[in-house]
């Protein structure tokens, strides 16, 4: 599998923020290796590239219905320049009504989604990938931090603040694990059970 670095060169030099973010989030996890990963919110598919170079079998997705900016994207691009292609899998759905089984997947991961989610959709969400996730399996949320979001608002200045999922939780206890990356927040809920 190609490294970070070669991925960056192919994709974009911001893809190494992005990947040493996810690397973070991965040595908490300690995923089984090719595990089967729900990434929510393709976009350009930034995240789901990185979780296929670390082995997982990703399946992603987003709303048919999104017309904004950051839905729609040739995240297939990505996928094929660094030879991930193969190990991706893209779904439509909206994740307030999630179409997957109780339960399936080692790990929800959410990178620069859910301030994107309708604010009246959020609790959904949550609880949806609180359902969706293995008994004791992990539930992450990225989010960007302040400095970042100075940084998107002067490409985007109509971008939406960052969401804290805490907010979004209702009786879900309160993050297990909080940590600052180079780019992102990082929240990370543990499902019940397990
Ligand atoms: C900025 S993009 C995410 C970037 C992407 N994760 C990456 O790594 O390149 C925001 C994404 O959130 C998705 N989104 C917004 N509301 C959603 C919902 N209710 N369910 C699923 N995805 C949603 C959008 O369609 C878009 O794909």
């Amino acid at each position: 599998m190609m490294d970070i670095e070669e991925a960056a060169k192919r994709i974009s030099p911001q893809f190494e923020h992005i990947a040493a973010d996810g690397l973070l989030a991965l040595e908490q996890l300690q995923l089984p290796a090719g595990a089967e990963v729900l990434d929510v919110g393709t976009g350009v598919g930034n995240f789901a590239v990185f979780l296929a170079l670390r082995g997982f079998d990703v399946l992603t997705g987003e709303p048919e219905t999104d017309t904004s900016r950051y839905a729609r994207q040739n995240w297939t691009a990505r996928a094929e320049a660094v030879g991930v292609a193969e190990r991706i899998r893209f779904q439509p759905f909206n994740a307030s009504a999630m179409p997957f089984a109780d339960g399936r997947f080692a790990a929800v991961f959410f990178f620069g989604v859910l301030h994107h989610v309708e604010e009246g959709e959020r609790r959904r969400v949550f609880s949806e990938a609180l359902r969706v996730v293995k008994p004791g399996g992990y539930v992450v949320f990225f989010e960007p931090t302040a400095e970042l979001l100075d940084q998107i608002k002067d490409r985007d200045p109509g971008h939406p603040p960052a969401a804290n999922p805490d907010d979004y939780r209702g009786d879900a206890p309160a993050a297990a694990t909080k940590l600052r990356g180079r780019r992102m927040n990082i929240y990370f809920y543990r499902a019940a059970g397990g």
